[in-house]
């Protein structure tokens, strides 16, 4: 079999990336290890830059967002007992769309598959050869093995995947930074008694309090690395989380069983460059950020947007010069967003930290509390640097 573009990885970045060159008139075939429910299950983050809306207008994928989503024109920071809100419409001029990730990958699986593109779920074993060259994927599927050969390969498929990993020791450089803690995450349905996000820095540990919709809540604690899931009931989980956010926040949450519940590390991870050969790396396979600032899906929506217009100058006007700079033009915009969300990670959240550095914290809060030109530059990174 032969095709323009293989995507590996349905996530959004992959499946969002497959539509933008499905509008574009470019064939891609998208191979993904799991199955499209498995997919679905993974709950991820949901606050969308305008940027990122921008993007799944031009995918034609943005209906439901639209009908659906949640326009926030600010957030809440937490801190001592009181809350203080970040203006960022006031101060930006944009506001950010509250819509699930699942949602968003949800719609883009429906756009897919009414457009007759090829995905094959469950997808074993995919290895690719020939990456400085004609590059050829193989993969088996149903106990068969196929063999796909094509003029790119486009690396979609998150930090465990294949695809970076097939990138020779030495042409790769890799980044990382790990936090000394978790965030264990809730899912449930009732309406949130608050109207913005509130990010708490409180003594007991980091929470956030977001939502998927008007009736559906997504919470998270910070918690130890060492913790499983199996020793926070919901009642505890509750309990932390109300004394970290507030006791009048507190007060207003019903006792309904969770949809959800698990714990994620926090990891701040970049590779360079994003190229091989023919081989592209977008998303996850590429960086990691923290959650802090709700950037992983907006930063996976700007790769895979400069890497649409890099294939499509390839094919529609047989230039590299794209091409060639997609990893540097990514790169700068991925660093801005890593700086941000290891920042914002730094400032909320309770560290081991000896006494100066806890001054140092406490005083960049306060700070960024009283002065506006911190909330501007906060609010600036928060909706979204340019694409
Ligand atoms: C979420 O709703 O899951 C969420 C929102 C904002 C974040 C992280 C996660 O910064």
């Amino acid at each position: 079999m032969k095709t323009q573009v293989v995507i590996v990885g349905a996530g959004p970045a992959g499946l969002l990336l497959g539509q933008l060159l499905h509008r574009a008139g470019i064939d891609t075939l998208i191979l993904e290890q799991r199955s499209a429910d498995y997919v679905l299950g993974r709950i991820r983050a949901g606050v969308l830059e305008a940027g990122s809306v921008e993007v799944l207008e031009r995918a034609g994928v943005a209906g439901r967002l639209h009908a659906e989503g949640l326009i926030h024109d600010g957030f809440e920071i937490g801190y001592c007992g009181s809350r203080h809100r970040i203006a960022l419409k006031e101060f930006t001029g944009k506001s950010v769309t509250v819509y699930g990730q699942t949602e968003v990958t949800r719609d883009l699986m429906e756009a897919r598959s009414a457009a007759g593109a090829p995905t094959v779920y469950e997808a074993e074993d995919v290895s690719l050869s020939d990456l400085a060259g004609s590059p050829r994927v193989t993969y088996r599927h149903q106990g068969r093995t196929h063999e796909v050969q094509c003029d790119f390969v486009a690396g979609c498929d998150g930090f465990h995947g294949v695809c970076r990993r097939s990138i020779p020791a030495d042409s790769i450089r890799t980044f990382e930074r790990q936090y000394p803690f978790g965030w264990l995450g809730v899912l449930a349905d009732f309406a949130a008694p608050w109207h913005e996000l509130i990010y708490a820095a409180s003594e007991r540990g980091f929470a956030l309090a977001s939502m998927r919709s008007e009736t559906r809540v997504r919470c998270y604690i910070q918690c130890s690395l060492q913790d499983s899931v199996e020793q926070w009931s919901e009642a505890r989980f509750w309990e932390e989380f109300g004394q970290r956010i507030g006791s009048d926040l507190a007060a207003k949450i019903p006792q309904v069983k969770s949809l959800e519940m698990s714990i994620a590390p926090l990891r701040s991870f970049v590779a360079e460059p994003l190229r091989y050969g023919n081989l592209f790396l977008a998303g996850d396979a590429a960086h990691i950020v923290p959650p802090t600032g709700a950037k992983g899906l907006n930063l996976a929506a700007s790769d895979v947007f400069y890497l649409h217009e890099a294939l499509e100058a390839h094919y529609r006007e047989g230039s590299s010069t794209a091409l060639d700079g997609y990893s540097a033009r990514a790169l700068r915009r991925i660093w801005r967003a890593e700086r941000f969300s290891w920042s914002m990670t730094r400032l909320l959240h309770s560290f081991p930290a000896d006494a100066f550095d806890q001054r140092m914290q406490q005083t960049e809060i306060e700070y960024l509390l009283e002065s506006r030109a911190a909330q501007a530059a906060l609010a600036e990174n928060y909706v979204g640097l340019p694409l």
